[in-house]
């Protein structure tokens, strides 16, 4: 067999883009309950207030808040070995700022890890996945500020502390990477820039952008560091969204500028997490970029010594990268590039490449001595539920055919220490870059518009029987 034989086959989600239930159990708004719905054409809308005119999709989302043991047991079913899921900071601390942990948030992720462990399912968890406290938004212009690391390190603490025994794997930031980009300010370090309201178009501070980035970072060795002095037996990862780029031509400037993405992009945050300091290219980046980074001799104490213990990705497709200015475009998650001749798009643009999966392990397993996991990887599209309660969904069965062999490929024949794989969006859920329901991932549909209408009853698409046989074969039969 090519995958282990402890392989986490599982699915993935955020507990903003499904849980719902914005104002129970004592939760505080998050960053994620003022972001507005959107399209693939209109833009979300970061708002400071709640606009009555808009219409907020992750107060609802899939109210997985009140569905959690149906959908583990389905998760069940489809015979999980693992589940990624976040915890929503706002759940357990509601402003962020309070001495003691919320009871009824600690709860609610106990009775959902306890009915995870009786289905088999190990729950691997993000501390923070795209969201934080409104109110640390409010208060401190989000992770610009230095005091929003200490109060990250008390949620780690407590939820690691309390979670001792029921959970093994914990990932630090969600693609932390992502805030590298322009549209990470919000999204990713909580950054309300004065001005800003398209989701798209955030207005962007550079210098600052890159402290705040800085912070997280010190934040996640933080929990590095806390997590193993609580509990001894944690495995502790970051999570990188993989944009791999191809050089557009043979012209060896599209290659220098293929290598200095990779390194934008794709290393930054991972050279620091997974070795413990900035890499060489970093100050010459920050001159030429006019930042000036505030790093203290404890930060770099800190940043050596809470080095990860696994490396996690998400991986949804490629781009290619061209000097040549008049190249055709294409789009991406969280970031475009030039079109690539070769792959076909998603209904969202995205370019498919299978084969790109398996050349970005080997990448990432060339430069870090760490055990890997798929934490992402999936196909948002537009699913049509039959009268008869069905969802023929060949399309999302293809392309996780041939991710899935892509992996087994990178295993067998080129050795990446590959542990795990979640799909991400194994329930349906609100997308993160357009706000909709529409753009759906799931094995598991769930009967939601993106009005916030529908039923919420969960149906079961083709690839939920599919995914079981994946599973059932430890990745052996995929037909
Ligand atoms: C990743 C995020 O970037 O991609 C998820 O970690 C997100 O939160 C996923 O949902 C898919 O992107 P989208 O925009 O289709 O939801």
């Amino acid at each position: 067999m090519a995958f282990c034989k402890n392989f986490l086959w599982g699915g993935a989600t955020a507990a903003n883009q499904v849980e719902g239930g914005w104002q129970e159990g004592g939760k505080g708004a998050s960053a994620a309950d003022m972001l507005s719905s959107g399209s693939h054409t209109t833009p979300r809308q970061i708002t400071a207030e709640t606009d009555p005119a808009l219409y907020y999709p992750n107060r609802t989302a899939s109210d997985f808040y009140h569905h959690h043991a149906e959908d583990i047991a389905l998760m069940g079913e489809m015979g999980f070995k693992a589940y990624r899921m976040s915890i929503a900071w706002s759940r357990i601390f509601p402003t962020g700022e309070e001495e003691r942990p919320n009871e009824e948030g600690l709860r609610f992720y106990d009775n959902v890890f306890d009915e995870l462990h009786a289905q088999g399912i190990e729950p691997i968890v993000t501390l923070s996945h795209y969201e934080m406290p409104l109110h640390l938004v409010n208060k401190y212009n989000g992770w610009a500020s230095r005091e929003v690391i200490a109060l990250f390190e008390r949620y780690a603490r407590a939820v690691i502390r309390h979670y001792r025994g029921k959970v093994r794997y914990w990932l630090t930031f969600n693609e932390i990477n992502c805030g590298t980009l322009p549209l990470g300010n919000y999204m990713s370090l909580g950054i309300r820039n004065p001005g800003t309201r398209d989701f798209l178009r955030q207005v962007d501070n550079v210098p600052l952008r890159y402290q705040a980035l800085h912070h997280q970072l010190v934040a996640s060795a933080y929990a590095v560091l806390a997590g193993h002095e609580e509990d001894p037996d944690a495995k502790i990862g970051n999570m990188i969204a993989m944009m791999p780029v191809y050089p557009l031509t043979c012209n060896p400037k599209d290659q220098l500028k293929a290598q200095q993405n990779w390194r934008q992009f794709n290393w930054y945050c991972a050279d620091v997490q997974c070795r413990g300091e900035y890499p060489y290219y970093a100050p010459a980046f920050w001159r030429q970029n006019g930042i000036e980074l505030e790093i203290t001799e404890e930060d770099r104490r800190t940043l050596k010594a809470g080095t990860v213990d696994f490396y996690s990705l998400s991986y949804y497709q490629t781009n290619c990268v061209t000097v040549d200015p008049d190249a055709a475009q294409a789009s991406g998650n969280l970031l475009g590039g030039a079109k690539n001749p070769y792959l076909q798009t998603s209904d969202w643009g995205w370019q498919i490449d299978p084969d790109g999966l398996r050349f970005t392990l080997n990448q990432i397993a060339s430069r870090y001595d760490l055990p890997i996991i798929v934490v992402e990887n999936g196909l948002g599209a537009y699913d049509k539920l039959e009268e008869d309660g069905t969802v023929k969904d060949p399309y999302r069965i293809d392309y996780l055919r041939e991710h899935i062999k892509a992996m087994k490929q990178a295993v067998e024949e080129d050795g990446v220490p590959l542990f795990g794989y979640t799909m991400w969006g194994c329930i349906d859920l609100v997308s993160a870059s357009t706000g909709e329901m529409a753009k759906r991932y799931g094995f598991i549909y769930v009967d939601a518009d993106d009005q916030g209408g529908g039923t919420f009853k969960r149906y079961k698409k083709d690839s939920f029987d599919w995914y079981k046989k994946v599973i059932a074969s430890n990745g052996e039969n995929l037909a």
